[in-house]
């Protein structure tokens, strides 16, 4: 059997000659396709903006930034997430505050949030950041009414639920409930650019920020120039009533977090195809729940959800270590998603400890995502489910 990642890319005729023609053209960094993709992309999500990135951590990094944070101050975190979506509050000099998962979703637990928020009334909480682990929607309405009625700005990673949604279709990923909500084009992901990243926003003010911290902090708009017209045209006796064309300035700390225009022309070219993929994802994830719901072994698997992006497959099982071992000598490569944030050694640094997130540590303690991704054969689907099967009924 040839070897079975557990996500892999797909990339077309297509979306190879998409990028061909995009470096046949005149611009292979800032040129039209990025706009075209933040555009396409906003639509998508249902977001009235958008601002494409070199990665999905450069958007957490930008966020918080534009969010704001001071290094007196506390985000919200969740422990089941890429370090990534925590790591980017102490890029901004900030603190981090774990609330547990919920058991049933494996999702921030909003309840755990709001004792956080009542234990620690010393502590000044500016934000919160839910995930969208594994492709299930958190309740973005509900962390919305949680963030306002705690004054938080409400930060929302996205990169595993393109595309995804809640129960009533009313809160998509990334579809303007949260302040900002970020995704990743890395190849495992639903879209891949190779590298890349998205934020979306309803907010004009947020919006119009990031594309200058995207950019060194640099502005081009001649409306917010704050140097006068004398010193930009770098003589005071010549009386020039504009700013010469040349003219920029670097009114903020930013950096150079810009996508490149062949990676958004990869983007566009695999939106296309975005629902179609998605479609087949679930298709996996429905033949999954349905072959492996009640067999020995498996502890859980949660039912099927029409909403889930299945950027993921995840189970809890018995003797993880023997079935991730046992695939793996047949080709299946599985992963774990995710060791928990708070234990690894640069957060046990700030007094974070074994045993304070319970329900992450023990999903921890026995999850396994097996392959999903939506070239994945419905033959190898079978293989793979018959796999465990054989593995559990002879355990
Ligand atoms: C939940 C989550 N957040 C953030 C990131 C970071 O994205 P990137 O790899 O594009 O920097 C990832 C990617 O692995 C992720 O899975």
């Amino acid at each position: 059997m040839n070897p079975i990642p557990y996500g892999r890319q797909e990339i077309t005729k297509e979306d190879i000659e998409a990028v061909v023609e995009a470096l046949q053209s005149d611009y292979l960094t800032q040129g039209p396709l990025i706009k075209a993709f933040e555009d396409q992309f906003a639509s998508y999500t249902g977001a009235k903006y958008a601002v494409a990135l070199s990665n999905g951590t450069a958007a957490l990094h930008l966020s918080v930034m534009a969010l704001g944070i001071q290094k007196d101050e506390y985000v919200i975190c969740t422990p089941l997430t890429f370090a990534a979506s925590v790591n980017c509050v102490k890029y901004c000099g900030g603190n981090v505050l774990f609330a547990d998962i919920d058991p049933e979703t494996y999702l921030m637990d909003l309840s755990h949030a709001d004792q956080l928020i009542k234990a620690n009334p010393d502590k000044k909480i500016v934000g919160i950041i839910p995930v969208d682990f594994a492709g299930r929607v958190v309740d973005l309405n509900g962390f919305r009414a949680f963030a306002d009625n705690n004054n938080l700005w409400l930060l929302e990673d996205a990169c595993h639920a393109p595309g995804g949604y809640n129960e009533s279709k009313d809160q998509t990923a990334g579809g303007g409930v949260a302040d900002l909500s970020i995704f990743s084009f890395h190849p495992v992901k639903h879209i891949a650019t190779g590298e890349g990243g998205m934020i979306t926003t309803n907010d004009k003010d947020l919006y119009e920020k990031l594309l200058v911290l995207r950019t060194h902090g640099i502005t081009r708009n001649d409306e917010l120039f704050q140097n006068d017209l004398v010193l930009a045209n770098g003589n005071a006796k010549e009386d020039h009533n504009d700013y010469p064309a040349w003219y920029m300035e670097m009114q903020e700390l930013g950096y150079n977090y810009r996508i490149t225009d062949f990676q958004s022309a990869l983007g566009i070219s695999q939106l296309k195809r975005a629902d179609q993929n998605l479609e087949k994802r679930k298709a996996i994830a429905s033949k999954y729940v349905s072959a492996l719901a009640g067999q020995k072994g498996i502890i859980r698997i949660q039912a099927f959800n029409e909403g889930h992006a299945y950027h993921l497959m995840v189970l809890e099982v018995e003797d993880r270590r023997g079935l991730y071992d046992y695939l793996r000598k047949q080709n299946i490569f599985c992963q774990i998603h995710y060791f928990p944030v708070h234990l690894m050694p640069y957060y046990k640094q700030f007094g974070w400890k074994e045993g304070d997130l319970p329900h992450a540590e023990k999903y921890y303690s026995q999850c396994i995502s097996i392959p999903m991704f939506p070239t994945l054969a419905m033959t190898d689907v079978n293989t793979i489910i018959e796999l465990i099967k054989t593995y559990y009924d002879n355990l």
